[in-house]
């Protein structure tokens, strides 16, 4: 297990504070704004206290998804204009978000300020939920890089286009040097038929043991932690700015989408 910053009880079988997920990809667009949020929705429903926080900082569009006009950022956190329970808002699906708010540009780049007011955040909530997800941008970024490495798990989104798969290879080959990460979640978005996801992840496993594993101590292994079809409510859904499990709780991606944080919960 990689051993975040921020771990306290971790080990101990004492659960004292959230397991701290970065939702991150290789390719943009595949998906993890719309992962995070209605994951966060089913792992409520399913009685777990969850904080979403968008560290797309940015390019944050998680107020769009939720509908929710960022009125106190994360940026207000940063420079000490207001106290982290101002920021922490309820979102529609029963869970709390931290919004970043969009333009924050300065934080484009990791400046030592940054990553310590992130660390600080994340570690202020960690002891009140169950679980924080932590919505990245995409790519191998310092400022994206540096939020999954205060994360426990890293969750993947990735979608079976080989362009996609391409540059998932190439993030999950960057966090396994870099940061020595030997456990990547993987979840397969946009899947056009049942089966696909396990295809998908085989396929990655596959590059992955010939190119990456010889050169590591312990092998990295993938776990597929779900997939999600490919289904036109999801565009309907953030074109109304309703999250899709409350808005169409039948649709296919909300029934995978409630398999996906069963599993995420035993994980
Ligand atoms: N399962 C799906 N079925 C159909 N369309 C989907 C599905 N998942 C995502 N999409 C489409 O992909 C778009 C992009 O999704 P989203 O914003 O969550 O991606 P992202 O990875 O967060 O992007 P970015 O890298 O810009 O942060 C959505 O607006 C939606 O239209
Ligand atoms: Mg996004």
């Amino acid at each position: 297990m990689t051993v975040s910053p921020l771990s306290g009880a971790a080990g101990t079988g004492i659960s004292r504070r959230a397991r701290i997920t970065a939702v991150t990809s290789g390719k943009g667009g595949v998906g993890k704004t719309f992962v995070a949020a209605n994951l966060a929705a089913a792992l409520a429903s399913q009685g777990q206290r969850v904080l979403v926080l968008d560290a797309d900082l940015g390019l944050a569009n998680l107020d769009v998804v939720l509908n929710l006009p960022p009125k106190v950022t994360l940026h207000d956190v940063f420079t000490g204009k207001h106290p982290i329970d101002a920021a922490i808002v309820p979102a529609p699906g029963g869970f709390s978000v931290l919004l970043a708010g969009s333009g924050m540009v300065e934080y484009s780049r990791l400046t030592p300020e940054v990553r310590e007011q992130l660390q600080q955040v994340i570690a202020d909530v960690a002891p009140r939920y169950d679980h924080v997800l932590l919505d990245t941008g995409a790519g191998i970024s310092d400022v994206v890089l540096y939020t999954v490495s205060l994360a426990d798990d890293v969750m993947v989104v990735v979608t079976p286009e080989p362009t996609s798969l391409t540059d998932a290879y190439a993030t999950i080959k960057v966090l396994a040097t870099l940061q020595q990460r030997r456990a990547v979640q993987l979840v397969v978005n946009q899947t056009r038929r049942a089966g696909e996801g396990r295809a998908v992840q085989h396929q990655l496993q596959q590059v992955i043991d010939r190119y990456v594993n010889p050169g590591l101590d312990k092998a990295v292994r993938l776990e597929l932690l779900g997939e999600l079809p490919v289904d036109p409510s999801v565009r309907d859904a953030i074109v109304k700015r309703e999250l899709l499990i409350e808005w169409l709780p039948g649709a296919p991606a909300s029934v995978a989408m409630r398999a996906l944080a069963a599993r995420k919960i035993d994980a």
